[in-house]
Order: C-alpha cells, then sequence, then structure tokens
C-alpha cells in the first residue's frame, strides 16, 4: 500500500488552519450599495422584483443612509427617478434634480461616505434610452437612433451638476462613444479635476438588468440598448472599450453584470492596473432573492460564495444591492 505524497486536506482540517492559508477576503471597505431616490414625501417603497430594495423620498433617505453608515460601508450609488422626463433628460442635470439633492443631504449628514453618481440618461428621458435619440417612423413602428456626439453634452452637463451637488466619483454608465473624455474635460473646466470617473468600460446588453429597469423606471419606450451596450459574446471587444477608457483618462473600470462575465473581470485584472469594479446588477440579485424566499438555497452563503468569486475573479471594489446583508454578515465572522 503506498501513501499519497502530496496531501491538499493538511491545510484544509480546521477553521483555524483554513482560515490562515484563504487567499481571497471580502471586506466591508470593497462595498458599494446603491440607493434609489425619488420625489414625493414619506415615500418607501418596496421594489417587487427586488424584495428588500426601495425608492425613498427624500424626506425617508437618511434612515437608510444611517444604517449604511452604521455598518462602514464606504460608498452609496445614486439612482434617481425624477418628477418628469423630457426627450433630452433635462431632470438629470438641472441643480434641484432628485440626485443633485440626495448627495447634498447625504454629503451633509454624512461627509465621510462617499457618494458615486450614476451619470446616465436613460432614467431622465421620455424614451428611456442613455443618450438623445433621432426618431422616425417605418412600417407603422416607431424606431430611433441613439446619437452618440450630441449626447456627450448633455452627459458631461449632468456630471458637473452631479460634481456641484458633492457626488465625491463620477460613475457614466451610458456607453457612448467618448463620455470618458466628455466628461473628464468638463469636470476640469468647471474646477472638478479632483473628482475621479469610475466608468463603466465594459457594459453588456444584459437581459440581467431587467428588474433595474423596473425599479428605475428605465426601460427603453422602443428598440433595445445593443447599438450601445455591447454584445454578451465578445471578449475582445472588451479589451478595446477598456483600453479607450484608460486613453480618455479613466480612473477606475467597471465590468457589468458580474456573474456571467468572470472571465472579463480576470481579464481586465490581469490586463490593465486601475481599480476594478464589478456590478453585481438587478436581476443576479432578484433570481437569489426569489430562491432564497422559496427555500431552496441558503441566501447568506450563496451570497458571500459570489461576492467573493467576483474578488477572486480581481474585482476591487463590488457593487452590490447585498452590500448591507454582507456587511452584517462580515460583521459577525
Ligand atoms: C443606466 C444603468 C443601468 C444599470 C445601471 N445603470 C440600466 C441599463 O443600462 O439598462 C443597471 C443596474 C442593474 O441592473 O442593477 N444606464
Amino acid at each position: 500500500m503506498s501513501f499519497p505524497i502530496v496531501r491538499h486536506r493538511r491545510l484544509r482540517q480546521s477553521a483555524g488552519i483554513r482560515n490562515m492559508v484563504r487567499e481571497t477576503v471580502l471586506n466591508i471597505e470593497d462595498l458599494v450599495q446603491p440607493i434609489f431616490v425619488t420625489y414625493g414625501t414619506g415615500v418607501k417603497t418596496e421594489i417587487s422584483s427586488m424584495p428588500g430594495v426601495f425608492h425613498f423620498s427624500l424626506d425617508t433617505l437618511k434612515e437608510e443612509v444611517d444604517e449604511i453608515a452604521a455598518l462602514g460601508i464606504p460608498a452609496v450609488l445614486l439612482f434617481g427617478i425624477p418628477e418628469s422626463k423630457d426627450s433630452v433628460g433635462t431632470s438629470g442635470f438641472v441643480d434641484n434634480g432628485i440626485v443633485q439633492e440626495a448627495t447634498r443631504l447625504i454629503k451633509e449628514w454624512y461627509p465621510d461616505l462617499l457618494v458615486i453618481a450614476d451619470t446616465c440618461l436613460c432614467e431622465f428621458t421620455d424614451h428611456g434610452h442613455c443618450g438623445m435619440v433621432h426618431t422616425f417612423e417605418r412600417d407603422g413602428h416607431v424606431h430611433g437612433d441613439v446619437m452618440n456626439d450630441e449626447s456627450l453634452e448633455l452627459l458631461a452637463r449632468t456630471a458637473v451638476s452631479q460634481a456641484k451637488a458633492g457626488a465625491d466619483i463620477i460613475a457614466p454608465s451610458n456607453m457612448m462613444d467618448g463620455f470618458v473624455q466628455a466628461i473628464r474635460t468638463a469636470l476640469d473646466e468647471e474646477g472638478f479635476q479632483h473628482i475621479p470617473i469610475m466608468s463603466y468600460s465594459v457594459k453588456y446588453a444584459s437581459a440581467f438588468y431587467g428588474p433595474f429597469r423596473e425599479a428605475a423606471d428605465s426601460a427603453p419606450q422602443f428598440g433595445d440598448r445593443k447599438t450601445y451596450q455591447m454584445d454578451p459574446a465578445n471578449v475582445r471587444e472588451a479589451l478595446r472599450e477598456a483600453e479607450s477608457d484608460v486613453l480618455e483618462g479613466a480612473d477606475m473600470l467597471m465590468v457589468k453584470p458580474a456573474l456571467a462575465y468572470l472571465d472579463i473581470v480576470r481579464l481586465l485584472r490581469d490586463q490593465f492596473d486601475l481599480p476594478l469594479v464589478a456590478y453585481n446588477v438587478s436581476g443576479e440579485y432578484s433570481m437569489v432573492k426569489a430562491a432564497a424566499n422559496q427555500g431552496w438555497i441558503n441566501e447568506q452563503a450563496i451570497v458571500m460564495e459570489m461576492l467573493t468569486g467576483m474578488k477572486r475573479a480581481g474585482a476591487d471594489i463590488i457593487i452590490t444591492y447585498f452590500s448591507k446583508d454582507a456587511a452584517r454578515w462580515i460583521r459577525n465572522r
């Protein structure tokens, strides 16, 4: 009888040894909690496809932010549901827009809590696209082209208004070509040279955003986002997207969604030296919640395994609707 020469199980035999040799550790400092802010008063409405995630009006927002700050989560990502929408998304870049007002309040309550502003037009345009559209009718259907260069100016205005309100980081998610450069230039001209850009560099045209579009009321009213968001089948294109963002001055890169794209997270980690963000999106959250509510999976174990997997793939920062839960679980570890 011969014995194995190498015994991997030696390092797995107790929690003490396993903890000592663990390669990846998820920390509260890695997490970003998204928040949906809306107009009105006394609003705290649960998003039906995202149990545990709510719309908050400005007067109910503090309880949520108190909880996030108390847990030690370092940053929030703001999405706004405005009172009115138009073809160019004006409510996204006015000084008293919902995101701008929420930013001012949060920075007043918690100056050290980082406010990340999502810079896009889809929540603020009546057609639901992420830029300005040129619409026309053909065969009785409305069609539209999202106009790239015309949209850049509006996006730059949005970013500047968010920075003026006190946003610490600008996170453009619109996927127009040249958006990092346009936003960087506008921020610099207005005296915001110090504000970093967290670019949604590699954002796929994904069905995993479904619940978010209910939450943010931002579904495109015609067509889809495939002319600006990436084809899920592509990987070399992800390198080209990330490379152009680096050249345009992005400070952080992002891959979105996360779970079905961990190969892309690893690729970007290996190819670029900027901090890397993985966005664990709404559909990924909803799937876990649905299965957990049925009692089919162990929610805590599944969530921690998923988030650890994102970090292991190379993410430094994880945006997730599970941030509050994960922070609690990490504290009790
Ligand atoms: C705005 C934006 C979207 C998400 C973040 N920013 C939606 C989209 O592109 O349709 C999705 C986030 C999520 O699903 O959690 N463009």
